[in-house]
């Protein structure tokens, strides 16, 4: 396994608003109090302005940025991206394309390094013999330390490994009590098999598991509160968190919350002792039927 002093729940800053710095840094002094020592970023999130926001934080306080390694990513092209006016949203992992974001990053940032670079998505055109090259050379340049993907499927990893040199310590993916697919698509075993770490976006299902009324979320709500109880009074995220901790692959959930109430509430999941029954009947509850 990758070995990382990451914690093991991760804070994404997908949903941030332009808030004052003084209120970015409250929610980061409370989320490192609470254990977390992880921020998950993207050149594209709040539409190309959410590193900025983050950034103003950590230069109204010199002592943040020390505090935290910093996940972002690079690979899509949003219409709106700045100074560019695209026609259509795309993928671009070119060197240049995959070189400018990271240097908008750490300008944004205020930072002189990222400690994970990720591809955002897979690009139908990607290179991996450019990308190991643009890797090599981010690294050579002290700009970034560690590799990873995001949304790559196990062929695609394969494709990849096979033909670079640098290590891809993470795939990025979507992974839920309402999302367990993978489980089951090959995904969790080449993460054990290859020793990459599996980082699990959307881990409350982007917030659907508090308020959606279809089957499964209904039942899977109950279930988690249920359980919560059973274990001696825990919230539905520690429960829903603590199920993805649970598998041998370890799983380190990026929660989205920006509320710092909810960010210690979910921290609770860490202390959660969870029965490999009570893991199965969330399952159950998610598929819709027994296990075979
Ligand atoms: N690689 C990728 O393609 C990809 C895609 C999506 C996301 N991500 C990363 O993953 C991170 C997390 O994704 P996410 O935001 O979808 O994660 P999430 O934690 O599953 O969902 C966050 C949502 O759940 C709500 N929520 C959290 N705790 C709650 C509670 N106790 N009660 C009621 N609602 C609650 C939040 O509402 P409030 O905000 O009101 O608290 C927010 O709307 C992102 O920030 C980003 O870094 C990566």
């Amino acid at each position: 396994m990758f070995k990382t002093d990451i914690s093991r729940v991760v804070l994404g800053f997908l949903r941030i608003q332009d808030i004052p710095a003084a209120e970015i840094t409250q929610i980061l002094n409370t989320a490192f109090d609470a254990g977390i020592n992880t921020l998950d970023e993207a050149d594209i999130y709040g539409n190309y302005n959410s590193q900025k926001w983050l950034g103003r934080a950590f230069k109204t306080d010199k002592t943040l940025r020390k505090k935290f390694k910093i996940i972002s990513k690079a690979g899509i092209v949003l219409k709106s991206k700045p100074n560019a006016n695209p026609k259509i949203k795309s993928y671009n992992t070119t060197n240049k394309h995959i070189i400018e974001s990271v240097n908008q990053t750490l300008t944004d940032l205020g930072t002189d390094y990222l400690d994970i670079l990720l591809i955002h998505r897979p690009d139908q055109l990607i290179d991996p013999y450019e990308i190991d090259n643009t890797f090599q050379q981010l690294k050579k340049d002290g700009k970034v330390l560690n590799f990873g993907v995001s949304n790559f499927t196990t062929s695609q990893v394969n494709m990849m490994r096979a033909c670079m040199n640098t290590p891809l310590v993470t795939n990025q993916i979507e992974f839920s009590a309402l999302h367990p697919q993978p489980l089951f698509d090959g995904t969790l075993d080449q993460c054990i098999q290859k020793q990459i770490m599996p980082l699990a976006w959307s881990p409350l299902a982007g917030g659907r598991l508090f308020i959606d009324k279809d089957e499964q979320t209904v039942r899977v709500r109950e279930m988690l509160t249920k359980i919560g109880d059973e274990l001696g009074g825990f919230n539905v995220d520690a429960i829903a968190l603590a199920w993805l901790l649970k598998h041998p692959s370890q799983v380190y959930p990026i929660i989205g919350t920006m509320k710092t109430e909810r960010i210690k509430s979910a921290m609770e999941a860490l202390k959660v002792k969870m029965s490999v029954e009570q893991w199965y009947r969330i399952l159950e509850e998610s598929q819709g039927h027994p296990v075979p």
